[in-house]
């Protein structure tokens, strides 16, 4: 399949950052009627990216992971999330696909039916599975995990929750690079907003890079729907930041970005009482979404992140438009 877009544009990292094609790109970007008559709304559809049934913004993440944690010689991925981790499970779907074991120390979360299922499916996916239960917890047990993870002398991948380290991120660079020669070649107009669900800030914070180095002028919202991590601009656009460092360092040459906190607005009044709670908004959102524009979203991302769009579009915060909603959940 096609060589990623980042490699493209900064050759000099095609092999320092490898990358790994788990997805048909681009994907599909379309418009939706229906939503709401206060702006026009469109939407890029990674819901359907990633090969074998499973797919969603996480496969982008770990094309750039997994050839990352080889290139390390590593043979597990270590990392964390709730007990319903759709990260957690990509992570070893696609890890044991490519050589990777993984260890995920896992954090209580709201149990209902979708949780027990992708628990369910984490059992059967070859992970080791770590009840680690609270966040302080998982912190406090890091060292051990890490120990009891390391064979030989290769110690495992730690990657973050929702994989958003800045190698991860990369993922939503290339995304935004897809959507910016999407808008080029004419195939939607240029959003005046990008609205994406924000769980660990990887996917709006290579957005927004990605926009930026792209020349797209669009302003990323993010509608936060974890409040267990700091999600704010300072924290989204540090993440940025980094990413572009780490671009740099695996020698990419480009004019500096730095990104600015106040260039992305993360809102968090779409949350309820917590990750993973769902809330009315979330759900009438939901049921629009299907019954209009025949889109499948679930509550703990993606029907929240609709929710702050239409409330905001409704509002005029987000000004005459377009807009455009970026479908994150990928499980079919
Ligand atoms: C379906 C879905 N949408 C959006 C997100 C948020 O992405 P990020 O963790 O990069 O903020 C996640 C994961 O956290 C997710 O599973």
């Amino acid at each position: 399949m096609s060589r990623p877009l980042l490699h493209g544009r900064f050759p000099e990292v095609a092999d320092t950052l490898p990358h790994l094609r788990l997805g048909w790109a681009p994907t599909p970007v379309r418009r939706l009627s229906g939503l709401t008559d206060a702006v026009p709304v469109w939407c890029k559809d990674d819901s359907v990216y990633g090969e074998g049934g499973w797919g969603g913004n996480k496969i982008r993440k770990l094309e750039w992971i997994l050839p990352d944690a080889h290139r390390r010689q590593a043979r597990t991925l270590l990392t964390a999330g709730g007990l319903g981790t759709n990260w957690g499970l990509a992570a070893a779907l696609y890890g044991r696909e490519h050589g990777l074991t993984t260890a995920i120390a896992l954090v209580d979360q709201p149990v209902d039916d979708h949780v027990r299922g992708q628990l369910a499916r984490l059992r059967r996916s070859g992970a080791v599975l770590h009840f680690t239960r609270t966040k302080r917890r998982t912190i406090a047990t890091a060292p051990w995990l890490f120990l009891r993870h390391t064979t030989g002398h290769r110690p495992p991948y730690v990657l973050p929750a929702g994989g958003s380290s800045a190698v991860g991120t990369l993922g939503y660079v290339e995304a935004a690079l897809e959507l910016a020669d999407q808008i080029a070649a004419g195939e939607l107009p240029e959003p005046s907003h990008v609205v994406t669900a924000v769980g660990t800030g990887g996917t709006a914070a290579g957005l927004a890079l990605g926009l930026r180095l792209a020349g797209v002028r669009s302003r990323v919202v993010g509608a936060v729907v974890n409040d267990s991590l700091r999600l704010d601009g300072p924290a989204v656009a540090a993440l940025a930041r980094r990413t572009e460092r780490l671009l740099r360092e695996r020698g990419a040459d480009f004019p500096p970005v730095g990104l600015a906190a106040d260039e992305v607005t993360m809102v968090r009044d779409w949350l309820g009482p917590g990750y993973g709670h769902t809330t009315p908004e979330a759900e009438r959102a939901r049921s629009l979404a299907a019954a209009t524009a025949s889109l499948h979203l679930e509550t703990v991302y993606t029907a929240k992140a609709l929710a702050a769009l239409l409330a905001m579009a409704d509002d005029g915060r987000l000004g005459p438009g377009p807009v455009l909603f970026l479908h994150t959940h990928g499980p079919r």
